[in-house]
């Protein structure tokens, strides 16, 4: 499987921040938010990334991440000129994805928890068997997000594009894991009413096909808002907290590669080397005494 992380978007919530620098540069305490959901596909064991962002920014993730061969991944980039839609991801990156199935990741989604590098692999599998795998987190207020409605034994009813009345409180996280289809599935897709083409209608495609499974995330995995100010603030204070109580950092790019084996620990050391001023740095530096 490959993965797409989109991280382009204009960040309006977040004005004056992202005038000059995108969203997903931006740090969430010690890191910038892109590792977050990079982090995830290194977990679920994808290593063939594409990072879509737009014209201005693009080059700074390549400053960033580069060919991504430091911890042992291979990234390529590709620019999306106008926001046109989650589901453009697929149009863009259909030579990238060749005759794969690709899961799909938001560059502003922040998931961290227990069981969550099972509940990635085992989507991988339902997505290549099924179709398609999105998942349900529950919140207090889900119109802000795609909403998805069960019936009583957790199949998809219904999803919706931030309804005003919702018909459940699980909002639907920006992580998609797909089959093959999903890019002759986003090249029919209309532009909804805003004008971009809809993850939604996608999902809602393999739904009326019956090829879309949907997976609850329960009380161990937490999926953190970055969409404005507040919710920055808060995922920031989040991390703080869990590494400074645990001890384990959240995300941390570096440690992921080297535990599953990416890169050796000379890479990792120098990797730690070229942080070891801040305490990110010292922590990487301290895997290998552990
Ligand atoms: O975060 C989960 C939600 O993400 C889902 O529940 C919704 O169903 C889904 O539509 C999406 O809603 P948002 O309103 O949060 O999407 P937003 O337009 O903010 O874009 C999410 C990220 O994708 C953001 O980092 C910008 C980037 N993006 C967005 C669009 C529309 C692009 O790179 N290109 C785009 O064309």
């Amino acid at each position: 499987m490959k993965g797409i992380i989109l991280a382009g978007g204009k960040g309006t919530r977040l004005y004056p921040n992202t005038i000059a620098v995108n969203k997903q540069l931006l740090p969430i305490y010690d890191k910038p938010l892109i590792y977050y959901p990079l982090s995830v596909l290194l977990l679920a064991g994808i290593r063939e990334i594409l990072l879509i962002s737009t014209p201005e920014d693009i080059g700074n993730f390549e400053k960033l991440l580069g060919d991504g061969c430091q911890i042992g991944v291979h990234i390529e980039y590709e620019v999306q000129a106008e926001p046109r839609g989650l589901a453009d991801a697929f149009i863009i990156g259909e030579q990238f994805i060749g005759n794969d199935s690709v899961c799909l990741v938001l560059g502003d989604n922040v998931f961290y928890g227990k069981d969550l590098t099972r509940m990635l692999k085992n989507s991988i599998e339902l997505a290549e068997e099924n179709g398609a795998v999105i998942f349900g987190f529950p919140v207090k207020d889900p119109r802000e997000f795609g909403v998805v409605e069960f019936d009583s034994d957790f199949n998809a009813i219904s999803i919706e594009e931030k309804p005003q009345e919702p018909k459940s409180h699980y909002a639907v996280p920006g992580l998609y894991f797909y089959n093959n289809e999903v890019v002759e599935i986003a090249k029919n897709t209309k532009p909804s009413a805003r004008g971009e083409l809809e993850i939604t209608a996608v999902n809602n495609h393999y739904l009326n096909e019956g090829k879309l499974k949907v997976m609850c995330m329960g009380r161990g995995i937490s999926w953190l808002d970055t969409g404005n100010p507040k919710g920055m603030q808060k995922a920031g204070n989040f991390v703080k907290t869990v590494q400074e109580m645990q001890g384990f950092y959240i995300s941390c790019i570096e440690e992921i590669a080297w535990r599953r084996g990416y890169i050796s620990t000379e890479q990792l050391v120098s990797l730690g080397e070229k942080y070891k001023m801040t305490e990110y740095g010292q922590y990487i530096l301290s895997l290998v005494e552990q």
